[in-house]
C-alpha cells in the first residue's frame, strides 16, 4: 500500500545543467553529461522511497531549435543511457515509458526510445517517465484532434486517456531544479493538482539527499483539493 505521505509519481524538470557547466567553464555537454549521472541515481533514490512513476523532463519541445552541437550531445546521452543501463532497469522490474513526438528525433534515437517502451517488464513495480521533444500544448491539440477526427465528444477521463501520459496516474510532486518558477510546457493538463517544489540547486547538484528533502516537505504539504481540511 501506498503511504499517504509518499507520492505515488513524481516529475522533475531537470534544469541547470547548462549554468552547471558554465560556472565550471565546461561546454554545455558535459553538464548534460553530469545531469544524466544524478538522473540516474534520483531514479534509484525514488524507487527506494516507494515513489513508483518517476517522470524526468529530459527534452521540451521548444529544447529542439537549440544549437545543432548541443542537440547532438543530447542525443548521444540518449543512446549512452538506454545502452548502458536498460538491462538494470529490466532487471529491477521497472518499465520504461515515452511521452512525447519522438518522430522528430534522429531515427536511431527514436528507435531506442521506442525498443526500451515496447521491451519493459509488463508487471513492472516501478515506471521511469522520459518526456523527449514533449510538450504540453502539443500534446492537448493531438489529443483533441484525435478527439475530432473520431467525432467524440471528451470528458476529462476521455481526454487524459488521449495523452501521452494514459495510463500514468497525475503527479502528486513535481520538482524544478535550477532556480527558475516556471513550468516551461511540463504536464500542465496533469499537473493540475500537483504539488510544486522549486529549489536554486542546479540540476547535477540535485543529489538523492536533496530529493529526501523535497520528499519530506511533500509528506507536510496538505493537500486539500478543494475542500476543506477535516482535521
Ligand atoms: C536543462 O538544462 C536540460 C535541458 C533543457 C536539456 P539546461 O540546458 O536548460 O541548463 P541551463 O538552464 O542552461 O542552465
Ligand atoms: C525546461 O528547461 C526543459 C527541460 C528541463 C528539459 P528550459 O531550460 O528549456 O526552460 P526555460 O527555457 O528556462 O523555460
Ligand atoms: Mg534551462
Amino acid at each position: 500500500m501506498q503511504d499517504r505521505g509518499t507520492p505515488l509519481h513524481v516529475a522533475v524538470i531537470m534544469d541547470g545543467n547548462g549554468r552547471w557547466a558554465k560556472k565550471r567553464l565546461l561546454p554545455r555537454t558535459v553538464g548534460h553529461g553530469a545531469g544524466m549521472k544524478a538522473m540516474i541515481a534520483l531514479a534509484k533514490r525514488a524507487k527506494e522511497r516507494g515513489v513508483k512513476y518517476f517522470t524526468v523532463y529530459a527534452l521540451s519541445s521548444e529544447n529542439l531549435s537549440r544549437p545543432k552541437d548541443e542537440l547532438e550531445g543530447l542525443f548521444n546521452l540518449i543512446r549512452e543511457y538506454f545502452t548502458k543501463n536498460l538491462k538494470e532497469l529490466y532487471e529491477s522490474n521497472s518499465a520504461v515509458k515515452i511521452i512525447g513526438d519522438i518522430s522528430a528525433l534522429p531515427q536511431d534515437c527514436a528507435a531506442v526510445l521506442e525498443d526500451s517502451q515496447k521491451n519493459s517488464p509488463k508487471d513492472a513495480d516501478f515506471t521511469i517517465i522520459f518526456a523527449v521533444n514533449y510538450g504540453s500544448r502539443p500534446e492537448i491539440i493531438r489529443a483533441v484532434n484525435t478527439a475530432v477526427e473520431r467525432g467524440e465528444k471528451v470528458d476529462v477521463n476521455s481526454f487524459s486517456s488521449l495523452l501521452y501520459t494514459d495510463g500514468v496516474p497525475d503527479p502528486d510532486l513535481v520538482i524544478r531544479t535550477g532556480g527558475e518558477v516556471r513550468l516551461s510546457n511540463f504536464l500542465l493538463w496533469q499537473a493540475a493538482y500537483a504539488e510544486l517544489y522549486f529549489t536554486d540547486v542546479l540540476f547535477p547538484d540535485f543529489t538523492p539527499k536533496k530529493l529526501d528533502k523535497a520528499l519530506d516537505e511533500y509528506a507536510r504539504r496538505d493537500r486539500r483539493f478543494g475542500k476543506i481540511k477535516t482535521i
